[in-house]
């Protein structure tokens, strides 16, 4: 079938992207669902600051490619065999899906599945297969997900049912935001009841560690932003106080609050200077949750002997450690429940020619989430 897609064929390209325009939107060929693949029609895809990076080329990725690695959307057509989805049903689109059968899968860590890697540093759905392709030539798949786009072909693996009485707009900021910056702390910190926690950055992933701080009923949760005109939504998702990251006593006035320090520091921002802040600010024996992804092999420093002597842990924790079949029925609840108001990140919404203006207003703090409507 043909469709309208975000392709993108050159990463690195000079901001402001309204200018340099690295989406282009074009008419594209979709095959299948072949055999074990289900069609989706994308009603809704958030752009994420891991899109920036991608835009920006601080990870290679197998071009061109159609971008968008969270959604959602309605099953139009299932491939043979496939009998765990039918036509008309809702689903989030999740990059995180495992073989099921590697050492990772085996232990339940699907975020670390070797099988997946591969084919996703390829361009390919984990099949090996690729459905796209414009004017015979070969377009890629992005995650598995590719969801700036009217229709996506993905695997069972990277769907997760949803209620329909989820709108799809709001849905569609599951399958990464929420996973990961909910998942942060439910999974890899596992926050208890009383204990005390800073999230370093206020985006779409770390308010959504504010939520699940919230849920997990810590008793201080410190939001710390460059940005001050984001600490009235981080209030009101449930920080009890917000810091400005630029405050040359930041640590000081953290400590201040929470006597001595944080149990938990959450870094979502990636930035060597916020992974010095969030060691500095965490308690004796506390941990540190490094969320955010800059760029690899970019190195960071941190003062050894403290790290030892004050039993401080610094744990990197992808895609929220998630288990996305378990997890994400959870959090749709939590939506549903009024529990983690999701629908609250989302700045607005966009059509396809506002795409790459909108990577500029991400990358100038001045939305949230922007969802597209394909
Ligand atoms: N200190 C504190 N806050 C910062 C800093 C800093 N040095 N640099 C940026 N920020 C803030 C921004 O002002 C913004 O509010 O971090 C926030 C980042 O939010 P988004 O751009 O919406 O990013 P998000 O989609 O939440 O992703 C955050 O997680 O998945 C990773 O690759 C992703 O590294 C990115 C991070
Ligand atoms: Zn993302
Ligand atoms: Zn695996």
């Amino acid at each position: 079938m043909k469709m309208t897609a975000a392709v993108m064929y050159e990463q690195g390209l000079p901001t402001p992207y309204a200018n340099s325009g690295p989406f282009r939107i074009e008419e594209v060929d979709l095959e299948g669902p072949g055999e074990g693949e289900v069609l989706v029609e994308v009603r809704g895809a958030g752009l994420c600051h891991s899109d920036l990076s991608q835009v920006a080329g601080l990870r290679k990725r197998t071009l061109p490619v159609v971008g968008g690695h969270e959604g959602a959307g309605i099953v139009r057509e299932v491939g043979k065999g496939v009998t765990q989805f039918k036509e008309g049903d809702h689903v989030v689109m999740t990059l995180v899906a495992g073989c099921g059968c590697c050492n990772f899968c085996v232990e339940q860590r699907p975020v670390l599945c070797n099988g997946v890697t591969a084919s996703r540093s390829q361009g390919l759905l984990a099949n090996s297969a690729r459905r796209l392709s414009r004017n015979g030539q070969p377009i890629y798949h992005y995650s598995g997900v590719s969801s700036f786009a009217q229709y996506a072909v993905t695997l069972p693996g990277s769907l997760i049912k949803a209620d329909p009485r989820v709108p799809l707009d709001v849905a569609a900021m599951f399958g990464c935001a929420v996973l990961t910056g909910a998942g942060s702390v439910f999974n890899a910190a596992q926050v208890r009841p009383g204990q005390r926690v800073a999230v370093i950055g206020l985006g779409g992933v770390g308010l959504n560690a504010v939520m699940a701080a919230r849920i997990s009923g810590a008793s201080e949760i410190i939001g710390i932003d460059i940005n001050e005109s984001k600490f009235a939504l981080a209030k009101e998702l449930g920080c009890t106080h917000t810091l400005s990251a630029t405050a040359p006593d930041l640590v000081e006035q953290a400590r201040a609050l929470t006597n001595g320090g944080v149990d938990f520091a959450f870094e979502v921002t990636g930035h060597k200077n916020a992974m010095q802040s969030a060691i500095a600010l965490t308690r004796k024996g506390g941990q540190v949750i490094c969320v955010g992804l800059g760029a690899f092999g970019d190195m960071y420093q941190y003062d050894h002997a403290s790290l030892v002597s004050e039993e401080k842990v610094l744990r990197g924790s992808l895609m929220g450690s998630c288990i996305p079949e378990r997890d994400l029925p959870r959090y749709l609840k939590f939506f549903q429940d009024g529990k983690m108001p999701v629908d609250k990140l989302k700045s607005g919404t966009m059509g396809f020619d506002e795409l790459n203006h909108n990577l500029d207003l991400l990358d100038r703090g001045e939305v949230v989430r922007q969802i597209l409507l394909p």
